[in-house]
């Protein structure tokens, strides 16, 4: 079972940050203030400052995190791949609200820019969570097409309307910026399967060339796993690719209820 411990709320070391200042002669200077965690040091986090001079800085807080870490600081750790919200490896607490590095502007936020790793989660490094319990509920959910009936020679076909239900659905990039917004998962992570996991796993029933349905609902008819989500709908507020899990649990809830009748 994952430990929820929480680094990132566990006495921040308020008077350990540093500060770091931007190079002499720098035009259009901002503060970002970001979460130092590092477990093999044996110290408390704090959260140091660095100068960043937004006049040689790209757009995106991302930049502004790649610029830190090539000028300033190479020991600043965060993860980052595609640079296009696609990936989903970016995704941390800006400005307090979970989202992508790598699409959110740092003209978005006013003020200092304050960021953390993803709430509630255990921290490796920085603003790295570790999502290891996270994978593995992800794995439980058996994310992929099951058959019994034999493969046709070509492909499985759909029509254009049961592929429409997949809209909403098929774009998650599991970044896990819902779950982690989820209050319910905070408290029940280690039983409840939270938003993305449970998107995911309607994406699979919502699939009309999918025959595991059954299987699925089954698996899913649980109090821990389905039915610890209240609809408080922190989750829909931070998607940002703009989805809905909230709806895809209503969803799947709506099939157990319609299957028992
Ligand atoms: S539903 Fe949205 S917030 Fe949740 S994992 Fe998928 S893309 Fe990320
Ligand atoms: S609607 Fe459900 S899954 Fe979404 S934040 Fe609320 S409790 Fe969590
Ligand atoms: S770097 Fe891939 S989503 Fe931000």
């Amino acid at each position: 079972m994952a430990q929820f411990t929480l680094p990132q709320n566990s006495k921040l070391d308020k008077s350990a940050g540093k500060h770091h200042k931007a190079p002499e002669g720098s035009k259009k200077v901002r503060n970002f203030k970001i979460y130092r965690y590092d477990p093999d040091s044996g110290a408390n986090p704090r959260m140091d400052t660095y100068e960043v001079d937004m006049a040689s800085c790209g757009p995106m807080i991302l930049d502004a995190l790649i610029k830190i870490k090539n000028e300033t600081d190479a020991t600043l750790t965060f993860r980052r791949s595609c640079r296009e919200g696609i990936c989903g490896s970016c995704a941390m607490n800006i400005d307090g609200t979970n989202t992508l590095a790598c699409t959110k502007t740092c003209e978005e936020v006013k003020g200092e820019v304050v960021i953390y790793p993803l709430p509630h989660m255990p921290v490796v490094k920085d603003l790295v969570p570790d999502l290891t319990h996270f994978y593995a509920q992800l794995a439980s959910i058996e994310p992929w097409l099951k058959t019994d009936s034999p493969a046709p020679t070509r492909e499985r076909l759909q029509s254009e309307e049961d592929r429409a239900k997949l809209d909403g659905l098929y774009e998650c990039i599991l970044c896990a910026c819902c779950t982690t917004s989820c209050p319910s998962y905070w408290w029940n992570g280690d039983r409840y399967l939270g938003p993305a996991i449970l998107l995911q796993a309607y994406r699979w029933l919502a699939d009309s060339r999918d025959e595991a349905t059954g299987q699925r609902l089954d698996e899913l008819e649980d109090p821990f796993k389905l039915y610890r989500c209240h609809t408080i709908m922190n989750c829909a507020k931070t998607c940002p690719k703009g989805l809905n899990p909230a709806k895809a649990i209503a969803e799947t809830k709506k099939m157990l209820v319609e299957r028992r009748v």
